[in-house]
């Protein structure tokens, strides 16, 4: 059954199908400890809360101006698209464009010498029912050069390659669980003393600080895999952060060859990718990574994330269509909120909060969100046709639920070309109500958080799409 790995690879084993070099990043690591200490000073401004909710903030539907969201079905030059083909050869691709243009900039592909290294594999992790795999993904295939850590379990009880759950998380590998065996981030971490990050690394006291987030058991329980990297490990989450993650050595200047710059990169064009773009890229590295590994189901793979990470989950599940499925958890505003709906968090707000988050065009739509050429039930349609969900918690209202269902509508002409029905209701269900087809969507009680519940939700929309045994 297992071609690839039929032997759990030995530790410091490389696999790759691609045998080319790179001359030495000789800079990367000692750049990285410079800007520590710089940015140890930024983010004593918090990155991780909601920062500065402004006192005009719209909350209530009777202060939100009027709005006309841009028809995905219209394209640039007028003509209307009629057909599921001209979304897919060309509406779509103009679209996404226009997204990476103005939005979060543009993204290298696949580095040239990208390598995985099993750095663990122990098949008797959570008591027995799942294998647990550690890996070092090196982007130019040095070890001197950019890399992160990933970690995957797989159910053990399985009939044939497992469906995968993937998400970045916000805290370090180590953190989604207690499991002493995961090894500890060794990137820059956001320091909080309760939660065991203290001088920007993580520590043992660190272990599980964000397991409530992670429901591990339950998806190895239901069938599923898991795979998760920290998203610190591609860019650490500051406004000067680009200059110690991968942004900071891959060119995007559209050659083919994805080669890493010799010298550090200085300035970024304002068409460049932006934080999001370089978190989405290390999923697409991940979904490299998961065609090699025969225990994973490459064509079952689901995309999740939280806020800021749910933005990414979005942008690359738009970008990289091998992931078979797209998952926004309360991702607000820049993720599946409209952005011309002014409730909650604006253009303005989350660009001067999280500067680095977008590219740089995208600055121009500060209070001119009229003006942007697409808006985010585009983003949702780039999921189209496949199945995407959208969750919303009712006291978060910063992400503007409604907000959030309204990107889903405005996709569903999109879905419609392909005979899919999308949310299939006409109003955003009432508290804990799940609703969808091919859009899943569901509005908890509760914070701005990732529940269990979320998860339940999840999985079964991954069990009816997938057609599994186990769909409720
Ligand atoms: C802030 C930000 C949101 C983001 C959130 C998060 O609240 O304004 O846009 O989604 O942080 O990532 O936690």
């Amino acid at each position: 059954m297992n071609r690839r790995h039929a032997r759990p690879p030995q530790p410091g084993q490389l696999c790759s199908t691609d045998q080319g070099g790179h001359p030495p990043l000789r800079t990367w690591r000692e750049w990285r400890a410079v800007v520590w200490v710089g940015a140890a000073v930024w983010m004593g401004w918090g990155s991780l809360g909601a920062v500065g909710q402004p006192a005009d903030t719209i909350y209530e539907e009777a202060r939100v101006p009027a709005y006309t969201l841009p028809d995905p079905l219209r394209f640039q030059d007028g003509r209307t698209v009629t057909t599921a083909r001209e979304w897919s050869q060309q509406r779509r691709g103009e679209v996404l464009e226009l997204f990476r243009d103005q939005v979060y900039g543009r993204s290298p592909g696949r580095p040239r010498g990208l390598r995985f290294e099993v750095r663990e594999w122990d098949p008797g992790a959570l008591g027995g029912k799942a294998t647990r795999k550690q890996l070092t993904v090196w982007f130019t295939g040095r070890r001197d050069g950019p890399s992160m850590d990933l970690l995957v379990y797989v159910p053990n009880h399985r009939k044939g390659p497992a469906p995968v759950f993937l998400g970045l998380n916000f805290e370090g590998n180590h953190a989604v669980s207690k499991d002493p065996k995961i090894r500890l981030a060794t990137s820059w971490v956001a320091n909080n003393d309760k939660e065991g990050r203290i001088g920007n690394r993580a520590t043992e006291a660190s272990r599980g600080s964000e397991a409530s987030r992670w429901a591990v058991e339950r998806l190895v329980e239901r069938g599923f895999a898991l795979a998760t990297v920290y998203y610190g490990d591609l860019e650490p989450d500051f406004a000067e952060g680009w200059k110690q993650g991968v942004r900071s050595v891959f060119p995007v200047d559209g050659r083919r060859r994805v080669v890493a710059s010799k010298e550090p990169i200085r300035e970024l064009a304002p068409d460049a990718w932006g934080a999001i773009g370089a978190w989405a890229w290390g999923l697409s590295r991940v979904m490299d990574y998961i065609e090699t590994d025969s225990d994973l189901n490459a064509k079952q793979v689901a995309v999740m994330g939280h806020s800021r990470l749910g933005k990414t989950s979005l942008w690359a599940g738009a970008q990289d269509e091998r992931f078979a499925i797209v998952i926004s958890n309360n991702s607000g505003e820049g993720g599946a909120a409209l952005a011309r709906r002014r409730f909650g968090e604006t253009t303005r707000r989350i660009n001067t909060s999280f500067p680095h988050w977008f590219c740089g065009n995208f600055k121009a739509y500060n209070d001119r969100e009229d003006a942007m050429p697409v808006d985010q039930h585009e983003l949702i349609a780039l999921a189209a046709p496949r199945p995407v969900y959208i969750a919303s918690a009712e006291k978060d209202r910063w992400a503007d639920p409604r907000g959030e269902f309204l990107a889903g509508k405005g996709a569903e002409p999109v879905y419609a070309l392909f005979g899919f029905q999308g949310l299939s209701v006409a109003d955003s269900p009432g508290l804990d109500q799940p609703v969808g087809d091919r859009i899943g969507y569901h509005y908890r009680t509760g914070e701005h958080d990732v529940l269990p519940y979320d998860w339940e939700r999840y999985m079964d929309f991954a069990d009816r799409h997938y057609g599994r045994k186990e769909a409720r």
